[in-house]
Parts: C-alpha cells; sequence; structure tokens
C-alpha cells in the first residue's frame, strides 16, 4: 500500500514560472471550492469533447477529484478568466510488476488544453511539470492511459501495457471449452460494483501492470453513474465455485440490430480469478440465446477466448497500445521487479528529461532478483531510451520486437539475454481506463 499522497506535493515551480511567462497561471485547484470543482469538471469535459455535464453529473463526477492532485492553468486575459483552459491531475497508486511486487505509480489524467490555447507548449508544461512532481516525492514510476498514441513517448513514456479487443462471430465460434461446475448469478447494478470492486482487487495483485480501481471506476461499469446514456442496458452476473466464493463478474450490455431479435452482446468488463471463472463467463456470454455478436474491450493478450471456442476463426483479436509507463528512478524501478532469467548487462539509458540518465549494471540472480548501481561509461552493452525501457519493463513488449525495430543498441546475443531476462509470467494487462 503506498503512503505518498499526491495532494501533499505544491505546485510545480518550473512550470508554474514557465507559463507564467506565457501570461498563464498554473496552480493547484481547491476541490472543496464549489465553484472550482464545478468550472474544472466542465473543462475537463469539453477538453475530451464532452458534452455539459448536468447538475446531477457534477455532483456525482466530483468524488474521484477529491482524492486527487487537480492542476488547472488560467488565462487572466480570458473573458472567462476563472474558466481553466488547461488542466491535468495526478495520485499515487500501486502498480503490479512482474513476480508480484508493487510500486507506487504517479497516475495522470485528464490532461486538457482547451482548443483556444493548443499548440503552444501548455500540455509540455503540464506533462513535465508532473513528471517533477512525481520525482520530487519519490515515485520511481508515472504512468497514463492515453486518447492517442502518439502523445507522450516525447516525455518518455513507452507503450508498456498492450491490450486487445474481441469481436466474436458466436455461431461461428461455438464453444470447445469446459462447462465448469460452479454457478452463474445475476445481479443488480449496486451490487456489480461491490463485485467488480472485490475481486479485481484480488486479481489485480496478480497480474503485472494493473492497478488498482475505485468505487466510481466500478460504478461506471457497472452502470450506476448518472451520465452513462446505456446505464439502463447494463446487465451483470457473477461466478462463484463450488464453495460458494466468488470467482468472477461479468457486466454487458445487449442491443438488438434493427428489430431482427438478433443481439450483440458487449463486454463492459469481465474480471476473473481463476481458469473456470474465465471459462464460466466467456461461455455464458457466447453461449447467450438470440446473441450471434460478442464484442469486448481491454483483454489481455493471453486471454484463452480464443482457445475456448470451437472455430478459433470466430474470433477476431486486435491488438493495440493501452497502458503507458515513464520510469523515473531506475534503480527503484528495475529493483522492484522480478526477471525471468539471470542477467549481467551495463545499459546507457538516454533520457531528455533527465530522470533516468546514465549507466547502469543491471545484475539478476538465478532467483530473478535484480541489483542496479551506476556503472562506468567503458563497459556498455546496450543503449536504450528511457521510452524504450519503460515499454519493456512490465514484460509484455519482447526485446526482441523493439532491438528488430532499431531501438535498442545491442548486439544480438546481449539482445537475447535481455530478452529472456524481461519477459513476464502472466503478460502484463491493465483493464480499466484511468
Ligand atoms: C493533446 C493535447 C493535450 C495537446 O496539448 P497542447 O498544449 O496543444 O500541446 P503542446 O503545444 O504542449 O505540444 C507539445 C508537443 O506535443 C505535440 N502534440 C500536441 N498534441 C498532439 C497530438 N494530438 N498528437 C501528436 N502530437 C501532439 C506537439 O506537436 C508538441 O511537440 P514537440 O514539443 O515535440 O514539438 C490537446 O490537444 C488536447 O487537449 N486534446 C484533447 C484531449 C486529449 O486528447 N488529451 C490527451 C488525453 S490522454
Amino acid at each position: 500500500m503506498t503512503t505518498l499522497d499526491a495532494r501533499d506535493v505544491p505546485t510545480e515551480p518550473i512550470s508554474a514560472e514557465r507559463l507564467a511567462a506565457a501570461g498563464l497561471e498554473y496552480r493547484l485547484v481547491d476541490f472543496a471550492d464549489e465553484s472550482v470543482a464545478k468550472t474544472y469538471q466542465r473543462a475537463v469535459s469539453r477538453g475530451f469533447l464532452g458534452g455539459e455535464p448536468t447538475a446531477e453529473a457534477l455532483a456525482y463526477g466530483k468524488t474521484p477529484f477529491e482524492t486527487r492532485r487537480n492542476t488547472a492553468v488560467f488565462d487572466p486575459a480570458s473573458p472567462t478568466a476563472e474558466f481553466p483552459v488547461a488542466t491535468v491531475n495526478s495520485w499515487v497508486a500501486p502498480l503490479t510488476v512482474p513476480g508480484g511486487s508493487e510500486i507506487d505509480m504517479w497516475s495522470i489524467s485528464v490532461v486538457t488544453v482547451a482548443a483556444t490555447h493548443r499548440r503552444r507548449g501548455i500540455a509540455r508544461a503540464l506533462l513535465e511539470g508532473e513528471l517533477r512532481a512525481a520525482a520530487s516525492a519519490g515515485a520511481p514510476m508515472a504512468g497514463l492511459t492515453v486518447s492517442e498514441a502518439t502523445i507522450y513517448g516525447r516525455y518518455g513514456f513507452g507503450s508498456a501495457i498492450p491490450m486487445s479487443r474481441f469481436e466474436v462471430d458466436t455461431r461461428r465460434a461455438g464453444w470447445a471449452g469446459p462447462s465448469p461446475a460452479g454457478r452463474i448469478q445475476y445481479r443488480e447494478r449496486e451490487e456489480l460494483a461491490d463485485d467488480l470492486g472485490v475481486v479485481h482487487d484480488r486479481v489485480r495483485r496478480t497480474r503485472p501492470g494493473q492497478v488498482s480501481g475505485w468505487r466510481t471506476r466500478w460504478e461506471g461499469f457497472a452502470g450506476v453513474s448518472p451520465s452513462d446514456s446505456e446505464r439502463d442496458k447494463v446487465r451483470g452476473v457473477r461466478y462463484l465455485d463450488e464453495s460458494g466464493a466468488v470467482r468472477g463478474v461479468l457486466v454487458y450490455t445487449l442491443g438488438e440490430k434493427g428489430g431482427t431479435f438478433r443481439f450483440g452482446l458487449h463486454v463492459r468488463m469481465l474480471v476473473a480469478e481463476t481458469p473456470d471463472a474465465t471459462a464460466a463467463l466467456w461461455r455464458f456470454a457466447l453461449q447467450h440465446d438470440l446473441v450471434d455478436e460478442v464484442t469486448a474491450e481491454l483483454r489481455p493478450l493471453d486471454d484463452p477466448l480464443p482457445w475456448l471456442v470451437a472455430d478459433p476463426r470466430g474470433v477476431v483479436q486486435t491488438v493495440h497500445d493501452h497502458g503507458w509507463l515513464r520510469i523515473l528512478d531506475v534503480a527503484a524501478a528495475l529493483s522492484a521487479r522480478r526477471f525471468s532469467a539471470p542477467l549481467d548487462v551495463v545499459l546507457r539509458i538516454e533520457d531528455a528529461l533527465g530522470f533516468a540518465s546514465g549507466d547502469w549494471r543491471l545484475r539478476v540472480a538465478e532467483s530473478g532478483v535484480a541489483t542496479v548501481e551506476p556503472a562506468s561509461a567503458a563497459e556498455v552493452d546496450a543503449t536504450i531510451d528511457v521510452a524504450v525501457l519503460s515499454t519493456l519493463y512490465a514484460g509484455g513488449v519482447r526485446v526482441s520486437t523493439l532491438h528488430g525495430a532499431g531501438l535498442i543498441a545491442a548486439d544480438a546475443d546481449v539482445a537475447e539475454r535481455l530478452d529472456r531476462a524481461f519477459a513476464s509470467f502472466p503478460v502484463p494487462a491493465l483493464d480499466i481506463w484511468y
């Protein structure tokens, strides 16, 4: 459990100074002030091209902001000077790393810049400010989920946790998996939110890449949020094993295809603690009467679904970037995870922002435990940008892939040793947006 509270970190002075030079005011905002809270949330909604939130949505949506470090940029020259022209917030969450330990991750969210103020360096000031704030608080890692894959590499973030989307033609796919002996029960929406929170908190600890969620995140999946236009379509079930313990939860919506009495089932969230729970919940979705298409987002790359059906060509799996990580403290981050093979290499890490720069000797014992210390420049085995090292960190993107793309300067034998050491079991996953 983390001991860091991002809210203890004051407004970041370098970004404040840089934006002040451009006539803008950058500072933390206080969500205890009702009108500040409202305009901040409205600015976030506008920034993400959302609608104008209702009073009910604002009141409901406020809770997660209250536990976060909310920063805004104001333009005193604007006729609506109290309305932020940019927003970002952050909090410290436990990130599960290969081997099962957790490290403090500075989670960054709601990065928005008003369309009137875009492309004049505000986002850069926000992101660099967050990274400096995180480093000053002692967080070894920063992370985010992104609207576009082209924005964050320049700040040292790497696409470390790819996920997949499934589209299943249920009639073609059929079912060839087991029929687990436990029971499936329908649940009401509030109960689904409870179940998701409980099961996810157990499951996230067994997967590198996962972070802890929060109550309104689970309510969001479960159709409790007043701003969810699909909320009335949300249904859900849970899976209990033979002893009666809850091992999995499936939340979904159903939509009819134009008066045909054929339905699409969209999986909002499937969390399962055991192979039986995974199979039982997938079976429930794929074998559902009147359903001929099942879609699901944010599934792990090693989801067994294609191996549970009779015809895997009925399952289309599309891989895309999702979780992005940014190493800030090389020694703390690398020594916290376990590696899959022994290693003794010197890495030269290049970091345009300076946090991780340097030559580091990474030694991994037979046990997978790593020690990391500064090294001498004479012995460098591999040169690597911090965004690439961050991509490799969770063990889900292969060294062979990035070496093949020319992103790691190392001889093939060094790349092969790095490849074996960095791979993780199970592959990393991140099944929420944050
Ligand atoms: C993305 C966004 C925050 C960028 O803000 P901005 O203030 O215009 O960005 P900056 O002027 O600071 O640009 C910083 C760098 O990012 C680049 N950049 C900005 N937006 C980009 C985008 N959408 N795609 C790729 N690169 C982008 C700039 O070219 C600049 O590059 P450089 O510094 O290497 O020359 C803003 O366009 C926005 O609010 N978009 C809608 C909400 C959103 O998608 N937020 C991201 C959530 S994850």
